[in-house]
């Protein structure tokens, strides 16, 4: 190459490299005031989000999944509160409202969030995107349970008459399936949100202190007052259900009959857990193995309703190969499973189709007389559960085709890289000499 011409090209060079930082820096100097609003936006969409956490916790649970209101709870996604002045909003969360189910929330108040918190709720109230708000609290396993309430099993209800006193615990199992039962779960046996009535623990309490909760709740916590809602006769009635409740035949108050709200991001996750987790006994269409019963099949999910399923998951089923989940998953994470089961329910075959390595014979779901001898470890329960079943999971993700795939590309990157380098050195010798 001659002179003049590599002269020609240095030029070009320098006088392209001036105009790309002049026009850099005007580009950024333009753009400046357009950075300093999207810090802002960063800064509004990061309050928004830990706000709909926060509105998951501690709001959903009366005003709804997506702020629709509940009941005689009021809708926040009202657009009446968005003419309402900050104050009185912040005021509203902060103090809560006397003599309603509406809790005072701030710290000075005997709440549990702070004035930022606070803060963080009126600003979703007036700018949040409640349909992502309704999502997060489905992912979180946090929907609050619609309908509210749940009714009484008839027959049951009837026995109870017979036990003395018995119509006072009948009013009684009455008002807590009306009132109770979507805190404090079916039979008084608790939720993720409130504690379990139906234990020792909380008979031992006087009757004058469950009184008193009752009536004027437990300021800073879900526990509202009831003495505008209920009467005092009520009241006694619900208390002397508390301290008699290991008279009342479990089943008495049934879990309100709810499908398990899903989004996207929870079909996800319930796609990749059971994939992880349940797949290789319950097979990866849920069609069955011989080691465990095909969960995609008609009987199984119309007869099933999704709290029973999240029961069978959570608790396992004793003496069985089936393992308890309910210590080593979030109840959020299994809801997710449990819905991306229940997808399966509009395309699920009458008979099972069972995936075995035989071949041949009816189906285990089909036949079951059948069921307890096709299962190779029924009674080796101790040995699948526990952490044995957690290690094989990271195995099998382990193994996963797409972690394969990418170690494949980064080591053929890798030898590109090292190829490359190797190739430069030595032809750098060369071109000195
Ligand atoms: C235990 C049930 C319950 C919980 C939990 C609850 N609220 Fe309320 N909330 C109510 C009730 C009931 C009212 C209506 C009070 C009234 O009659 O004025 C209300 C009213 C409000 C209002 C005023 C609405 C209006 O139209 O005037 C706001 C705002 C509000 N709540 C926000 C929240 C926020 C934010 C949370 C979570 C931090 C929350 N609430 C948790 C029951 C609840
Ligand atoms: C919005 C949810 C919610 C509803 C509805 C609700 N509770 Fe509660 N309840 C709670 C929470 C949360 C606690 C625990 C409060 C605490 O931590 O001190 C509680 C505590 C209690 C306690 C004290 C338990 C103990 O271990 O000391 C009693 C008794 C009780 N509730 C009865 C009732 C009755 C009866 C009803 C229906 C009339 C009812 N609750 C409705 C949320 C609720
Ligand atoms: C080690 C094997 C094994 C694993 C892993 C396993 N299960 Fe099971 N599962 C079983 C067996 C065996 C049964 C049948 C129990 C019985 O005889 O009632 C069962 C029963 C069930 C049932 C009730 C089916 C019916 O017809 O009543 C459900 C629902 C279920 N499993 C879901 C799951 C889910 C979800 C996972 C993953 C989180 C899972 N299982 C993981 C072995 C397994």
């Amino acid at each position: 190459m001659n002179t003049k011409h590599s002269f020609l090209i240095e030029s070009f060079i320098g006088l392209g490299s001036l105009l790309l930082i002049i026009s850099a820096l005007g580009l950024y100097i333009l753009n400046e005031p357009v950075r300093i609003v999207q810090a802002q936006d960063e800064v509004l969409a990061l309050q928004l989000d830990e706000a709909m956490t926060l509105y998951a916790e501690n709001c959903a649970v009366c005003h709804g999944l997506s702020g629709e209101g509940m009941g005689a709870t009021p809708p926040l996604n009202n657009p009446a509160l968005l003419t309402m002045p900050y104050e009185d909003l912040y005021k509203t969360i902060a103090r809560g409202r006397y003599q309603t189910a509406m809790p005072a929330w701030s710290i000075e108040d005997g709440g549990a969030l702070s004035d930022y918190q606070i803060d963080e709720l009126v600003t979703l109230i007036l700018h949040g995107d409640w349909g992502a708000t309704g999502d997060r609290v489905v992912n979180l396993g946090l929907a609050p349970l619609i309908p509210f309430t749940t009714e009484a099993d008839p027959a049951l209800l009837a026995e109870i008459g017979n036990l003395p006193d018995g119509a006072t615990l009948q009013t009684a199992v009455t008002l807590f399936a009306a009132n109770c039962v979507s805190c404090h779960g079916a039979d008084g046996l608790g939720t993720g949100i409130a504690p379990a009535l139906n234990d020792p623990v909380v008979r031992e309490k006087t009757a004058e202190e469950i009184t008193r909760i009752i009536t004027f709740g437990n300021t800073g916590t879900l526990m509202a007052g009831w003495s505008n809602i209920l009467t005092p006769e009520e009241i006694t009635a619900l208390v002397s259900l508390v301290q008699r409740w290991d008279e009342v035949p479990l089943g008495t108050i049934p879990a309100p009959d709810v499908p398990i709200a899903v989004t996207e991001e929870s079909l996800a996750l319930g796609s990749q857990l059971y994939a992880a987790n349940c797949s290789r006994c319950h097979g990866p269409e849920g069609q069955g193995t011989p080691r465990a019963p095909s969960l995609n099949v008609r009987s199984f999910l119309t007869n099933t309703n999704d709290q029973a399923i999240q029961q069978i998951i959570t608790s396992g089923v004793p003496g069985t190969a089936m393992p308890t989940w309910g210590d080593r998953m979030t109840e959020a994470e299994i809801q997710a499973i449990v819905g991306f089961i229940r997808q399966w329910e509009p395309t699920a075959p009458e008979v099972a189709t069972i995936t075995r390595p035989g071949g041949g014979g009816p189906p285990w779901r089909n036949n079951n007389s059948t069921m307890p001898n096709v299962l190779p470890n029924t009674n080796s329960s101790t040995t699948m559960s526990g952490n044995s079943a957690g290690g094989q999971t990271l195995m099998q993700s382990l193994l996963d085709w797409r972690l394969l795939l990418l170690l494949g590309v980064l080591l053929s990157i890798a030898f590109t890289l090292i190829y490359s380098g190797w190739d430069a050195l030595r032809h750098v010798p060369k071109k000195a000499g």
